[in-house]
């Protein structure tokens, strides 16, 4: 009897083991090109895109689920100039930079803008979008520019580049910072009046006050905060795929699809 038990465990184990391997290379095998060499039906190349789809207009979900927006747009023209075919997967913020650094997608795009900081970890291809940081404020606020928000309750998106403008000025862990996991959730603790000020990329914000005419709210514009270049982000070291998003990024930029799509042009 315990004999059998114990032919019992190691049976499982080795099971399990087997499920183990079989499963995960068979993951690996659906995601198709963590290492950048995934080849799709067609015979093209096919390039898995992360992406934190609550980030209006640039990139969201629309009524149907589906990952749609300005980035997506951009993405979807640089594929088609390099032959290659996108499927996009919504990892959320935080989220996603692991999935680019482990390899699960093939690049992110997500307004990320370029900071020295990241670009110690990741590569990132040249600049296709220029932006900058706004402050989003109760329609009744007095705050008239960045510098009054140091005694005020902020909320921004946790690890953005708003974030790290609002550390700079409240300190870097001031209890006054109210860090949520997305920019709509930011913007909520300042209605429900847990912040009386929100800060985050033009983009965003402005497409905010867009969809959301109703809302007692006003944006504040402060020439202080420096310009921001979005850029697609890729795993440190991919060079090959560095140079041939470049290409297509370059493509655009040239046959004029960019400021079709963005309605400026990226100096
Ligand atoms: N541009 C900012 C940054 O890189 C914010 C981008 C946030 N994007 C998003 N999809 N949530 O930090």
């Amino acid at each position: 009897m315990k004999k059998a038990a114990r032919f019992l465990v190691i049976g499982l184990l080795f099971t399990s083991l087997a499920f183990l391997l079989l499963g995960c290379g068979g993951e690996k095998e659906s995601v198709g090109s963590a290492d950048n060499s995934g080849v799709s039906e067609n015979g093209k190349k096919k390039l898995v895109v992360g992406t934190d789809a609550t980030y209006a207009p640039m990139e969201y979900m629309d009524s149907n689920g589906k990952i749609v927006g300005i980035d997506i747009d951009i993405v979807k023209a640089i594929a088609e100039e390099i032959g290659a075919e996108v499927e996009f997967k919504n990892y959320g913020w935080d989220p996603l930079f692991p999935a680019v650094k482990n390899g699960e997608v093939d690049f992110a795009v997500s307004s990320i803008t370029i900071t020295d900081e990241r670009k110690q970890e990741y590569d990132f291809t040249d600049p296709y979008y220029v932006a900058n940081q706004l402050i989003l404020v109760p329609e009744d606020s007095k705050v008239e520019k960045f510098k009054d928000l140091a005694d005020k309750r902020v909320s921004v998106q946790i690890n953005t580049t708003g974030h790290i403008a609002v550390k700079e000025l409240l300190g870097k862990s001031s209890s006054n910072i109210v860090a949520a996991e997305s920019m709509p959730l930011a913007i909520e603790e300042m209605l429900n009046g847990n912040a009386e000020a929100s800060v985050g990329d033009n983009s965003v914000v402005n497409g905010y006050m867009k969809n959301n005419p109703d809302k007692p709210l006003k944006v504040i514009e402060d020439d202080s905060f420096e310009k921001e270049y979005y850029a697609l982000m890729v795993k440190k070291g991919n060079q090959e795929l560095v140079d041939l998003l470049n290409e297509g990024i370059q493509k655009i930029k040239d046959n004029g699809k960019l400021k079709e799509i963005t309605g400026f042009d990226v100096e």
